[in-house]
């Protein structure tokens, strides 16, 4: 009686089927620093919560990280080999998480993005402050036929409770992403309340893990059982970036 109770509690995170923002790619950023704690991660991910396709995003930040699409590439394209044949059955992507600044705005007009699925691209902006040019940024990218989405939305924290900032974002056509362990308080209580918020409101599009290392993967098993979740559960549309 007890068992099933718990699995029927339990949320089966399979559904998200896909997860389009980590930090995977080992040496490369501030995530993974080796292949053996990128297999760590993939393991749980895989094994355990069965995803079936995984698409790496490290990011790419002038004075950060200084990574470019082609070492990148290079770099996934050597590891892939080894994923492939220690996970047959999944598929892997590469992309980047793009920080909005001034070297980002002239890759755009080189058109030298790292896309997934077609057009989208993954974007990020500053956390502390509000860049004004962002929204100016994110108009560019739709009229010149890039599908933007905007990672973490909860986490930028001088939108806290502007409901309508994020409601005008995606009446221009930007998609927000949920990191899900924003609801698990990895960020603080004020970004897991504010991210609780603009689920129940359905303006999430699209929600990823943005795990950076080994230690996170418990943050999984918890969110197994957030109410919050599974209750926002179907408005959540990873699929989108798995159809052709
Ligand atoms: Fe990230």
């Amino acid at each position: 009686m007890g068992l099933w109770f718990q699995k029927k509690t339990e949320l089966d995170l399979s559904q998200l089927v896909i997860d389009c923002h980590n930090h995977i790619l080992y040496g490369v950023d501030d995530g993974c620093q080796t292949e053996e704690e990128s297999y760590i991660v993939l393991d749980y991910m895989i094994h355990t919560l069965n995803y079936q396709t995984i698409v790496f995003s490290p990011h790419i930040m002038k004075n950060g990280f200084d990574n470019t699409s082609d070492d990148l590439k290079t770099h996934f394209e050597q590891w892939l080999p080894r994923l492939e044949s220690r996970y047959p059955r999944i598929a892997f992507g590469l992309w980047a998480e793009y920080f909005m600044d001034e070297n980002f705005q002239s890759l755009s007009k080189q058109k030298n993005l790292l896309t997934w699925h077609k057009n989208h691209i993954l974007v990020e902006t500053a956390m502390n402050y509000e860049d004004m040019n962002c929204q100016h940024l994110l108009y560019d990218l739709l009229m010149s036929g890039y599908q933007p989405i905007l990672a973490h939305p909860e986490r930028y924290t001088y939108w806290n409770k502007q409901l309508d900032t994020l409601e005008h974002l995606k009446e221009m056509g930007v998609k927000l992403q949920l990191n899900l362990f924003s609801l698990e308080g990895l960020y603080g209580n004020s970004v897991k309340k504010w991210a609780e918020e603009i689920l129940s409101n359905n303006l999430y599009d699209i929600a990823a893990s943005d795990i950076h290392n080994s230690r996170q993967v418990d943050f999984f098993s918890t969110l197994k059982k957030n109410s919050k979740l599974s209750q926002y559960f179907d408005t959540i549309q990873n699929s989108i970036l798995c159809s052709k």
